[in-house]
């Protein structure tokens, strides 16, 4: 799957959201996450993030690898709602990236 990665967090821009085909970029507080059981790898959010945060999984910078689990473990946690945009925003970041600094970008 794809993964988000630091470069969203406390921006969230959302253009990635528009572009996927399956709407399985969700919301949280401080990032969007991509639900690695609903992506299709078509691979279209990648390009029109202005921050480029979104990395194939094997792509990801090695100081951002831990993301791909965070994404895993904000879906065990939340569950799989097959559909962003209808689910709506999500009151729930992963614990590890809800203790980022405030300072992170
Ligand atoms: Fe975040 Fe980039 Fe999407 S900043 S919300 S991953 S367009
Ligand atoms: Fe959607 Fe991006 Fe996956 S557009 S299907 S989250 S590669």
């Amino acid at each position: 799957a794809y993964v988000i990665a630091e470069p969203c967090v406390d921006v969230k821009d959302k253009a990635c959201v528009e572009e996927c085909p399956v709407d399985c970029i969700y919301e949280g507080p401080r990032t969007l996450y991509i639900n690695p059981n609903e992506c299709v790898d078509c691979g279209a959010c990648e390009p029109v993030c202005p921050t480029e945060a979104i990395f194939y999984e094997d792509d990801l910078p090695d100081d951002w690898a831990w993301y791909k689990d965070a994404a895993v473990n904000f879906f065990n946690e939340v569950g799989d709602q097959g559909g962003a945009q209808a689910f709506g925003p999500i009151d729930h970041d992963e614990p590890t990236v809800a203790k980022l600094p405030a300072d992170i970008n």
